[in-house]
């Protein structure tokens, strides 16, 4: 595969942001925090030369010398939005955020990494007993503290709706949360959180147990419809280059 040069990283200037997507630069949105690393390691291995951790400040665009590729770093959460509006061509993200949105995008590889659950949990004294329930999925449910609904916190309402919808006869509220979930049912806000489990450890060190899971989570290479086909050739080649490493994790 033909090597992308980032001979040196300049920032960006705000009369340049307009001009980020067009004529040959390709442009990819990258998740900030913990896929961080590892999304600089996967394309580095697809055979871009990405800027290194070491040298990735407080700026927030990353641009080669020759302005042939440029790397955007944004909330995992908004990657989605700067690929669908065309700010990027590509991004990485999780598949939390793809499930959360309805966006207009393409899934284009499993990236093999980020691996991870979303699941309900409650807090271990909370939980029902075995057999309780009418069905095995909810079964293991607390009680709602307050009346008859079922409190659920979390930073992903849109998916914990629809996992909820799926049980009949259970009222639920969705609480919207934007971060430090396991807070909610100690504090009682919530009887039960619907949240991201990759250790286990947030959950352990707050008394939690998972219950239920709602999905199965990893990194996503996803695409701009309209560069998926004014720029097919290297984006074709960047995800084939990662779906053959995604392959082998
Ligand atoms: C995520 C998630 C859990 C934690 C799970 O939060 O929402 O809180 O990681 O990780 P673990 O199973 O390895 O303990 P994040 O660190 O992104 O912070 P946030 O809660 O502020 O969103």
């Amino acid at each position: 595969m033909e090597q992308v040069s980032v001979a040196q990283r300049t920032p960006v200037r705000e009369s340049e942001v307009a001009s980020l997507n067009l004529g040959n630069c390709l442009s990819i949105a990258l998740p900030k925090g913990r896929l961080l690393q590892p999304s600089l390691d996967a394309l580095a291995e697809a055979g871009l030369q990405v800027p290194s951790m070491d040298e990735i400040d407080r700026r927030l665009i990353y641009t080669t010398g020759d302005g042939s590729m440029r790397f955007i770093l944004a909330r995992p959460a908004d990657v989605p939005a700067y690929v669908e509006h065309g700010a990027a061509d590509l991004g990485i993200t999780g598949k939390d955020a793809l499930l959360e949105g309805d966006w207009g995008v393409c899934e284009l590889v499993d990236l093999g990494f980020g691996r991870c659950r979303l699941v309900v949990a409650a807090l271990q004294g909370a939980i029902a007993p075995d057999g309780c329930g009418s069905e095995g999925a909810v079964c293991k449910l607390p009680l709602p503290r307050s009346g008859h609904t079922l409190r659920v916190a979390t930073k992903f309402p849109a998916i914990a709706r629809r996992h909820f919808a799926l049980k009949r006869d259970l009222c639920v509220e969705i609480i919207k949360l934007n971060g430090a979930v396991e807070i909610a049912p100690i504090a009682g806000l919530s009887d039960v959180i619907v949240d991201i489990v990759d250790t286990g450890r947030t959950l352990a060190d707050n008394g939690l147990v998972p219950i239920e899971e709602v999905a199965q989570l990893s990194a996503r290479l996803i695409a701009n419809r309209a560069s998926l086909k004014l720029k097919s050739t290297v984006i074709h080649q960047i995800a084939s280059a990662l779906c053959d490493r995604s392959r082998s994790i």
